[in-house]
């Protein structure tokens, strides 16, 4: 199996990439450092098919594109790549903004107006959206990133629809917490946090499966779908007490 990584030099993308290096597996795997890209290209190379690096800044689309051409058609792409703004709460500017959807949502369309009509003619493969249990609700702290992601979570249900005649799987994985860069920088309390191996264990345990929606772990999503269902003036009181 093909399968091309974005965001693979560190955290969730990384251990993706050592959990699906086995076999005939051929792994791509992308992202800006190089250097850590090189670093696990020698760990995983003895371990599977074979596996090649991309070096890019998915924020340059042309590149990107003209970079994702070049690899022809893979069996299954991790759209994994992502940011956040930390949780500062202040409003961002528009350049952070702006930044963030372009990581977070654009470039990943980017890649798939590459991608998806080589899918099709080959009529079949998985497209794999890391969301966010953030997608479902939005802090004040965290707006721009669940907004990123709930954006990412419609665009990935018209591409499920659209690509489904063509025997292509669409594939959005909502996470809570997992141990990462991302997370490390977080300086409050993360409920249900996961270890990166296992919560890349979970998510690849739904994607073998071929689930279209895997939101974990249970008890957070529950939790956070319990208080959506809350009156307002409920949830504006709870948000203002963990704010
Ligand atoms: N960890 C969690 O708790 C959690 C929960 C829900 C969802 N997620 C999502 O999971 C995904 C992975 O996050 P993570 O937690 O593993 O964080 P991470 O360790 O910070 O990894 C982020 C990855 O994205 C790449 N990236 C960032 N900006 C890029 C750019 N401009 N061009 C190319 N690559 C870029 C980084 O590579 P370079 O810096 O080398 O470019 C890195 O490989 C994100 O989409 C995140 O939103 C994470």
């Amino acid at each position: 199996m093909k399968i091309l990584i974005t965001g693979a030099s560190s955290g969730l993308g990384a251990e993706f990439a050592r959990q699906y290096a086995f076999g005939e597996n051929e792994l791509i795997l992308l992202a800006r450092r190089e250097h850590k890209l090189q670093e696990l290209q020698r760990e995983l190379t003895p371990k599977c098919k074979n596996v090649e690096i991309i070096v890019v800044d998915v924020r340059d689309f042309k590149l990107l594109q003209e970079k994702i051409d070049a690899i022809g058609s893979v069996n299954m792409v991790i759209l994994n790549a992502g940011i956040s703004l930390g949780h500062s709460g202040e409003i961002p500017t528009i350049e952070e903004f702006q930044n963030l959807f372009d990581i977070n949502v654009l470039a990943n369309h980017a890649i798939l107006e590459v991608l998806m009509p080589k899918l099709r003619e080959q009529r079949s493969g998985k497209v794999v959206f890391i969301s966010s249990l953030a997608s479902l609700f939005s802090m004040p702290s965290s707006k721009v990133y669940s907004s990123s992601k709930r954006a990412l979570n419609a665009y990935a249900e018209g591409i499920r629809y659209k690509y489904a005649p063509y025997n292509i799987k669409v594939i959005t994985i909502l996470p809570g917490f997992i141990k990462s860069e991302l997370t490390d920088k977080n300086d409050f309390a993360m409920p249900f946090l996961l270890g990166t191996e296992e919560g890349v264990r979970r998510m690849k345990k739904a994607i073998d499966k071929g689930r279209e929606f895997y939101a974990f772990p249970l008890r957070f999503y529950l939790i956070i779908r319990f208080f959506n269902l809350l009156p307002s003036a409920l949830s504006q009181r709870i948000v203002n007490y963990l704010n």
